[in-house]
């Protein structure tokens, strides 16, 4: 059975005092050994928060990285520099990385193979803007975007691989995809997981949704049999709506048994 894993994706908020104090109140009421649950501050915030989650089993992630290990990239972080700084996880190609920073699946790809090498786990973010929902067109985004993403790959690193399904009209609009359109495209991700590495890879892949989940909606979302967890934005700043979040997590896996 896929481990449910919440992750909450803090962006370009909180200075250091305040991520620091909300990783001590996210530990406080989210660690758990029913799901994963892991958060995502600014560069700047990691040592601290890092601190803060000592002891827990709650794991710290960074917002992106760059491919190369190091060398004259100024501004850039690596793979090998995150895993010092104490993370598990990484997330690559987020739809506003793609947006304003101008990442493409090449990029993506590139990313995502230097955290594996790294012993990182990149979450790999996919999505949809409206237009292409409104023209039916979402099931040949995503798979594009794996396509692009996956070009390359053997099933033993895709098997190693997260994917954030991501609707971009859903992100930080309050309008969440309903269950059924998260499930429909979380199956469909599932199938080309299988049809591309075999049957055990589409099984083993956990597959998250994102896009304005919150404290309401997290339930009907994580009860989706294809819905492995959630990387939750907004609603990941206030400790006591992730922790909703992360309960309704563990109750739906505990329904599933
Ligand atoms: P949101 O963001 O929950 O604020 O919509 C989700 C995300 O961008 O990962």
């Amino acid at each position: 059975m896929r481990k449910p894993l919440i992750a909450g994706n803090w962006k370009l908020n909180l200075l250091q005092a305040d991520a620091e104090a909300l990783a001590r109140q996210v530990k406080a009421a989210c660690d758990t050994d029913a799901v994963e649950v892991i958060v995502c501050p600014t560069y700047t915030a990691l040592a601290a928060v890092r601190q803060a989650l000592e002891g827990s089993r709650i794991g710290l992630v960074a917002q992106d990285l760059y491919w190369e290990a190091s060398g004259a990239f100024t501004g850039e972080v690596s793979a090998p520099m995150l895993v010092d700084a104490g993370c598990r996880y990484v997330i690559v190609g987020h739809s506003e990385r793609r947006q304003h920073f101008g990442e493409t699946d090449e990029t993506v790809q590139r990313k995502a193979k230097a955290a594996l090498a790294a012993g990182l786990t990149p979450i790999l973010c996919v999505g949809e803007v409206l237009a292409q929902r409104d023209a039916n067109q979402t099931v040949g985004v995503v798979g594009a975007q794996l396509e692009g993403a996956f070009g390359g790959w053997t099933g033993a690193d895709a098997q190693r691989v997260v994917i954030a399904y991501e609707p971009v009209w859903a992100i930080g609009t309050g309008r969440n995809a309903t269950p059924e359109q998260a499930q429909e495209v979380h199956a469909f991700i599932r199938q080309w997981l299988a049809k591309r590495f075999g049957a055990p890879v589409g099984e083993a892949v956990r597959i998250q949704y994102g896009g304005s989940v919150n404290a309401g909606n997290a339930a009907s979302l994580l009860q989706q049999p294809d819905v492995d967890g959630a990387l939750v934005g907004g609603a990941s700043l206030k400790a006591d709506a992730f922790a909703t979040i992360v309960k309704a997590a563990v109750d739906a896996k505990a329904a599933m048994r």
